[in-house]
């Protein structure tokens, strides 16, 4: 068991739903926390929630390489150690899903800033400490790592890419003591997930076409904030939440094989394809 009393633990995007819900269920559990996010108000908002002994609410935007290594210097500078990153900053579409066909270009760019090059720039300036004190990384990646990112693929690119850094990572800290683990979320209901499930008419519908009602319930933040807490008491390399997810996750070969085969031929699928490119179009023509 790793024991997560009295140990420091660094949050990327902390005010967001899993990362404040996380930070809530470390802190039971005796830990102390640096809360990052793009907004300095919206971690210190977060962090009167607790001992001011044992907070360091911090501005850090993840696409700064520099900004990374400046938060883990304040980090030791603040509680003497760093001993767990939690890489969890993503963002997905703005406003309008997009497909790869009619996507804004500097919006993919910006995805993958944000959810590759951030989960890189906050593991990389964390691994010195990490390692010193046999510690771990943890990234949030998702189901998308696995599943067909038709509507959302630089969101699922990236996402199936910081899996792999991951479990590279993972298998190369090996002999220090220190290890790295992959957190994959289903559908949770926090600000993100509105881009797939609520947020846009045509998107909803896609997704309820797709998957059974079983795996479009969205859990709360708190349910994978659980399995966090757990995941890193047990240095599980892959933690799962909700469970129902885990035989897809296990059996991805063929799943894969089955969704892109069903994919290609469902012509209501096509249709809705078909409409939301047209949204994403009107939606970027000005006037
Ligand atoms: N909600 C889901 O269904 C779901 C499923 C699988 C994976 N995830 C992943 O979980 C993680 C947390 O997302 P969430 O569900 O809590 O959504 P959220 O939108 O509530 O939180 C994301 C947080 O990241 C922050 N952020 C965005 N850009 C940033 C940047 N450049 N630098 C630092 N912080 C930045 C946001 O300000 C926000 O607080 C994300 O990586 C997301 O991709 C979410």
């Amino acid at each position: 068991m790793y024991d997560l009393q009295g140990k420091v633990v660094l949050i990327t995007g902390a005010a967001g739903g899993i990362g404040a819900a996380s930070a809530r269920e470390l802190y039971a559990q005796g830990a102390s926390l640096v809360l990052t996010d793009t907004s300095q108000e919206a971690v210190d908002t977060l962090a009167q929630e607790f001992n001011s002994q044992r907070v360091l609410p911090l501005a850090f935007d993840v696409t700064d390489a520099e900004a990374a290594k400046a938060v883990v210097r304040q980090a030791v500078e603040r509680f003497g150690r760093l001993d767990v990153a939690f890489a969890n900053a993503g963002i997905s579409w703005r406003g309008v899903p997009a497909t790869l066909r009619t996507c804004d270009e500097a919006e993919f760019r910006r995805i993958i800033e944000v959810d590759l090059f951030g989960v890189w720039h906050t593991m990389r300036a964390a691994l010195p400490e990490v390692v010193r004190n046999r510690g771990q990384v943890l990234v949030t990646s998702s189901a998308y790592a696995y599943l067909n990112g038709m509507a959302n693929a630089p969101y699922a690119a990236s996402k199936a890419a910081v899996e792999s850094l991951t479990r590279s990572l993972r298998a190369e800290l090996s002999a220090t003591g220190a290890s790295a683990s992959v957190l994959y979320p289903g559908w949770t209901a926090t600000a993100i997930a509105k881009v797939a499930f609520g947020g846009n008419a045509i998107a909803t519908q896609m997704n309820e076409t797709l998957l059974p009602a079983f795996l479009h319930r969205a859990i709360a933040p708190e349910q994978v904030a659980r399995g966090v807490a757990r995941g890193l008491q047990k240095r599980q390399p892959r933690i799962v939440v909700p469970a129902r997810w885990a035989p897809i996750s296990l059996m991805r070969g063929l799943f894969n094989v089955l969704t892109d085969w069903h994919l290609a031929r469902h012509a209501r699928l096509h249709r809705l394809l078909h409409q939301l490119e047209e949204e994403t179009v009107r939606s970027q023509t000005p006037g």
